[in-house]
């Protein structure tokens, strides 16, 4: 008998569904194992109103296939009023702040981090219950950009003490020893961070669909979020950032940064864990961590997973997954 392991409500916190034909392409391919995922804001123009956010979600359960899969929505940050957050709350249940132009679509981003002018939101967001999910990387040196944002991670940490402030899809030693400085910092890691390093991108030929923000880092950097992911660190959450773009606009002079592994994420998860003696830890990981810090109740599902090989088809639709012609060591054999 091949090893098996099952999941029950797996969620990812941190994902990328697009909109229109991706939309239809990417949306089933994550409700088919998912019981939910944070959808990130990030269209072209971004989700900023009350409108957007309905009707956005309105869009993507239209798109999935299975109506056991829950698209937790969020906002792009902006200095938003009182009132509008005390309208917008139902609707949604994080606000995702981007620097401005760091990452795909993010233009419309904080250009200067100016606490008296962020209160009124943070404040209400704090007293509200509004998760604050950030993506932490600052113009700098490619390299140092995550390690340079810390200090902001701090203002706002001790600015705002009872706002829950996520470190989105962290890639850092440094960002791994801020998550235990503050009791209201948490984070996402996301698997192709827990596999791959700056070497795998750039060290040899270059591999396009491997290229993301934040940029994957040193060994040394895999290592620490490796030790917080297969410890399932009570902080920590699984958010694949699966951000899917057509394979010409991967494989171009210009290539945009996302990495597009929603369909295997699970498989992948499974590979890691066991190669390290850790599937235990999984679960916590992968759903009972989120579950607890953003004090949701996610749609049932069990998911099956077997240690049988899996060959990653080549393309998914225009979209060219991580690992694409490759084996791996898990498939996923059941869904309920
Ligand atoms: C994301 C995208 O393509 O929307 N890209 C990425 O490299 N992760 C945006 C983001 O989360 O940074
Ligand atoms: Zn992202």
């Amino acid at each position: 008998m091949n090893q098996s392991l099952t999941l029950t409500m797996p969620l990812d916190m941190h994902l990328h569904l697009r909109d229109g034909e991706m939309l239809g392409l990417v949306a089933p391919l994550s409700s088919y194992t998912f019981s939910g995922a944070l959808i990130m804001p990030n269209l072209v123009p971004p989700v900023k109103t009350l409108a957007d956010i309905r009707e956005y979600s309105q869009r993507i359960i239209a798109a999935m296939e299975s109506d056991d899969f829950e698209p937790y929505m969020t906002l792009f940050y902006q200095n938003y009023s009182r009132d509008f957050l005390i309208g917008v709350q139902d609707a949604i249940t994080a606000i995702k702040l981007y620097p401005s132009g760091v990452t795909t679509n993010s233009e419309g981003g904080i250009s200067a981090f100016d606490i008296e002018s962020m209160r009124e939101t943070l404040e209400t967001m704090s007293e509200l219950g509004i998760v604050l999910c950030v993506h932490g990387e600052t113009n700098g040196f490619v390299m140092d950009r995550e390690a340079e944002f810390m200090s902001v991670y701090e203002m706002l940490a001790v600015n705002f003490p009872k706002l829950k402030i996520v470190m989105e899809h962290i890639t850092t030693a440094q960002a791994v020893e801020m998550l235990d400085k503050y009791d209201n910092l948490y984070a996402t890691i996301t698997v192709h961070h827990l596999m791959i390093t700056l070497d795998d991108v750039a060290g040899g030929m270059l591999r396009p669909h491997l290229f993301c923000k934040p940029i994957a880092k040193r060994p040394e950097d895999r290592d620490a979020l490796l030790n917080l992911a297969l410890n399932a660190h009570p902080k920590v959450m699984f958010g694949s950032d699966s951000a899917p773009h057509p394979r010409h606009a991967k494989e171009s002079c210009g290539c945009g940064a996302g990495v597009f592994t929603a369909p295997i994420a699970l498989q992948l998860l499974c590979e890691v864990f066991d190669a390290h003696g850790k599937l235990d830890n999984l679960q916590a990981f992968v759903s009972d961590n989120a579950q607890r810090i953003y004090g949701i109740c996610a749609e049932y599902k069990e998911v099956v997973l077997t240690k049988q090989p899996f060959i990653v088809p080549q393309m998914y639709g225009s979209v060219v997954p991580m690992r694409a012609g490759e084996t791996l060591a898990w498939s996923v054999s059941n869904v309920d």
